[in-house]
This record gives C-alpha cells, structure tokens and sequence, in this order.
C-alpha cells in the first residue's frame, strides 16, 4: 500500500482540457495526490486511471483518483477551478460571464461546505470576475482566495520577447498586471532579459508590438484552435502558483489577488505581483508605476467592476 500521509492533496475542478493538463503536469513534479472532479460521468475516472497508468513510465508515484462526487474533495489542501465553458472564436472572456458565473457558485458552495481549509485558484474566465464571485461566495480570508492569469499573461510576454530577440524565453521575466484581458498592463520597464530592461534591448515600436500580442494572446490561440482555448500554458501557469504554495516557496509572482488599498484600489480581484507561500497570498509587492500605468491599471479594473456589476444585475450575490 502507498503511503499517501504525507503528500498534499491537489484537487482540481474540471477535468476538461485546462484540468487535466493541471493534473499531469502535478503529477510529473510529483507535487501532490490528485483528484480530478467533473460533473461528466466517467471523464475524471478515465483521466485519471489513463494518468495513473503512465506513473511507471513517467517515473510518478502520487496517487491520481477521478470522481464525480464532490464530497471526495474533503482535506484538500489546494483546490482548483477550471471547471467552465471555454472561449469559442470572436466571443470576448466577458461573453462568459453568466454560464460561467452559474457555475463558480454551484463549486464554491461546494469547496465550502467540504475543504473548507482548503487554498481555492480560479482559472475560469472571465478570470478576475470569477474570482471575486468565488471570494464573496466561499467566505474564505482573501489569502486563500486567488485567480491564475498574470503568470500566464508574464509567460506568454516573455516569449514574445526571447522570439524578437532570438533568446532563451527562460531568460526572459516579464511582468503584466491587471484584469485578465485586453486591458491587461504589460510593463516593459519591469520586464528584463537576466537583469536587462529590454527597454535597452529593444526599439519602443517593437515593444510597442509585443505588448499588442501579449494583450490578444489568449484570442490568437483561440482563432487557432476554433473549438475551444488555451491550455498548456494555462495549466503550466497555475502549477507554478500550487507548487509555490505547497512548497512555501515565498515566490513573486503576478496572482490575481484582492486588493486592500494596493496600487489606490480596494475590494476587487485584479492582476498584482504578490509572495505566495503556504498560507496562500502572504503579501502583494507594491512596484512604484508611472502616472500612465497606473491609469491602465485602473481602467483595467474599472472593466472587472463592470463585469462584477453585470452579475449583480443577473442576481449573483456580490455586495456593493
Ligand atoms: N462542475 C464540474 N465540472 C464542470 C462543471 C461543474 N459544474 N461544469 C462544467 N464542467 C467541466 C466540463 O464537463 C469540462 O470537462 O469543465 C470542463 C471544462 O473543460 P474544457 O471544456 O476542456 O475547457 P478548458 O479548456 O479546460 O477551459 C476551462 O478555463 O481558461 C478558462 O476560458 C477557459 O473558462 C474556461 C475554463
């Protein structure tokens, strides 16, 4: 019998293309066991059996479950969220809003009432609503509430960077904060090539281009794909925020995290550099922005009010 005392318990909710991925990419790290829950019967028990059956192969010895019942999700230490319609062709993340909003509330009642301790990462779009429908419905300390998006807006930046320069993305840290959208705020003077600002490596036109990219990443792989979104880096994305967390690494990295007077904004979710640890978001790093970009970052969440205030409207309890 394995002994699974001592490992964490990942859940991840939805086990489409974003969950699943999750899934082995915790297991290849070994961060964890895992449970894959979704409403389509058979879906997560398949996955997961077909993940399982390549532990000896892949070299893996966590245990990989799959369920439909939510109640298995009981002791998770991390809980994510991918479960929700993904993006079609010409429809924007706000489209979205009332399927997926439906959806969020029905899991969070859920993660209350069973990992009610439990470290809760919403990947569902649109993200940095989601999220804030998710914190009002779970009741958790915003700590343990959180959105994956800056990670993957940062990562897709950083190879747009490496392409132009013709470099190893993994020299590239780029920093983007903000709503998870066309509003998103790439700063260019935080994003260095090993300590490099590339505003020293690059013309402001160029920049300029991929900060345009950065922006529609997410719909360039959509039109791509035309049947569903992103997952890769989605998924790589908020294995990188788990891992963090479960190891207590005290990393910096951009979260979609509550603000509390940050950056002059307070009570909303939205994109900002923060330490994650094993007690979730332990402190959000205030960067000293120019007149401009902070004028986009909160025109960015002036976008996640709205949205916030379209779910009101539909009936969705979120106070003022
Ligand atoms: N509970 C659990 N699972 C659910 C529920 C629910 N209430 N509703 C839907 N699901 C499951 C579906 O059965 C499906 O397996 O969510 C999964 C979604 O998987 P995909 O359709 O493959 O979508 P994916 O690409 O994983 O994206 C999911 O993440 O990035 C966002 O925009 C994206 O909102 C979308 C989400």
């Amino acid at each position: 019998m394995i002994n699974t005392l001592s490992r964490p318990k990942i859940v991840s909710i939805g086990a489409g293309n974003i969950g699943a991925t999750f899934a082995q990419y915790c297991a290849e790290m070994s961060l964890g066991d895992i449970l894959l829950l979704d409403i389509v019967e058979g879906l997560p028990q398949g996955k997961a059996l077909d993940l399982a059956q390549a532990s000896s192969i892949r070299g893996y010895s966590v245990r990989i479950m799959g369920s439909n019942d939510f109640s298995d999700m009981k002791d998770a230490d991390i809980v994510v969220v991918s479960a929700g319609f993904p993006r079609k062709p010409g429809m924007s993340r706000l489209d979205l809003l009332e399927k997926n909003g439906k959806i969020i509330s029905e899991i969070c009642e859920n993660i209350k009432s069973y990992a009610p301790n439990s470290i809760v990462i919403i990947i569902t779009n649109p993200l940095d609503i989601m999220v804030q429908l998710a914190y009002h419905i779970l009741g958790f300390p915003p700590k343990r509430v959180m959105g994956m998006a800056g990670i993957l807006d940062s990562a897709r930046m950083s190879l747009f960077v490496a392409s132009e320069l013709e470099i190893d993305p993994t020299q590239v840290n780029a920093m983007v904060l903000g709503s998870h959208g066309d509003l998103m705020v790439p700063l260019p003077d935080y994003t260095c090539v090993n300590g490099i600002p590339i505003t020293q490596l690059l013309s402001k036109e160029k920049i300029e281009k991929i900060i345009e990219r950065t922006r529609k990443g997410g719909a360039e792989i959509v039109s791509l794909l035309k049947t569903g979104s992103a997952y890769y880096a989605p998924s790589a994305s908020a294995v990188r925020m788990v891992k963090a967390i479960l190891q207590d690494e005290k990393s910096v990295l951009p979260c979609a995290v509550y603000a509390n007077g940050e950056y002059q904004i307070t009570g909303y979710f939205v994109g900002l550099p923060c330490v994650l640890g094993r007690v979730g978001v332990e402190k959000i790093i205030e960067l000293p922005l120019t007149q401009e970009k902070l004028k986009e970052l909160h025109y960015s969440v002036e976008e996640v009010k709205q949205g916030i205030k379209q779910l009101r409207e539909l009936g969705f309890p979120i106070p003022q």
